[in-house]
């Protein structure tokens, strides 16, 4: 059987053979958050379908293709849709497409998701800087051999989202005049969305958000020395916090609700994160 490492390689290849764009930035869109792309100057798209042995999405709302082109001049390569481990994939697999960018030579990775709040107060929907981060009870990606073409045993991952990246989000939301809050998000497998219980017990450790996917790309990209930053859009209260139940559809029309705001807020700071 073929390794992973030679897997990694073939479906960079298979891009390679589609397009040879060269991005600078990796931007992952989470559920609901696609529509961003059309503020895109799309120069080629290329369908995960299309990159034999690429994992293929199966969520609703995830298209499920990288696009090629620039974003307020800036060359990016963006992933309209990615793959969770509650799907059922490896995480190895989880993590690939994520990898795939990396070994596309982009520099930097800026990651998104629907996530839902823990603070009370929270606005709803909001958008949230992701400080740091805790995958809770979810396997880390660099668990198997080291790739030492990526990086090292035991990467660092003491400052995860850049400081700078963080300040030029903050800078970027203050111009536009949008609010901005900052917090640690916290990845667990889901599908099920938290208990009330567990969502008291997240927000009591200090966690301002919860979701299912992004921290694991996050240590995979540091892993590979990229630098990393994110945004969390907070599509509802916690399980508890609020009298609904939870549903994928109103995470869904929530994203829909904050699509402007967070469009403009992407579209804007992506010129200087390029920069900083
Ligand atoms: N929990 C987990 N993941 C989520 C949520 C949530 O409340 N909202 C959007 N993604």
């Amino acid at each position: 059987m073929e390794n992973y490492y030679e897997k990694l390689i073939r479906c960079r290849d298979a891009v390679r053979a589609k397009t040879d764009f060269q991005p600078r930035i990796g931007l992952i869109l989470g559920s609901g958050l696609g529509p961003i792309a059309e503020t895109m100057d799309v120069v080629a798209a290329i369908p995960y379908k299309d990159i034999p042995g690429f994992p293929v999405s199966t969520v609703p709302g995830h298209a499920g293709r990288y696009l090629f082109g620039y974003i307020g001049g800036v060359p990016v390569v963006c992933m309209q849709g990615r793959v969770h481990y509650y799907e059922g994939f490896d995480i190895h697999d989880v993590v690939l497409p994520t990898r795939v960018m990396g070994l596309l030579s982009i520099k930097t990775l800026f990651l998104t998701n629907a996530a839902g709040g823990l603070d009370p107060d929270m606005e709803i929907p909001s958008l949230m800087v992701i400080r740091d981060h805790m995958m809770f009870n979810f396997p880390n990606p660099l668990v198997g051999p080291n790739l030492d073409q990526l990086g090292t045993r035991f990467p660092d991952m003491s400052q995860v989202y850049d400081p700078a990246l963080r300040q030029v989000l903050h800078d970027t939301a203050a111009k536009l005049g949008q609010k901005l809050s900052e917090g640690v998000y916290i990845q667990l497998t889901g599908p099920s969305f938290e208990t009330p219980f567990e969502v008291r017990y997240y927000g009591s450790i200090g966690g301002g958000a919860v979701g299912m996917s992004t921290a694991c790309e996050a240590v995979a990209a540091r892993h590979m020395g990229l630098r990393v930053c994110g945004i969390s859009c907070i599509t509802n209260k916690g399980a508890g916090l609020s009298s609904q139940p939870l549903s994928h559809e109103e995470v869904n029309a929530s994203g829909d609700l904050i699509a402007e705001r967070f469009s403009a807020l992407v579209t804007a700071a992506i010129p200087a994160i390029d920069k900083a």
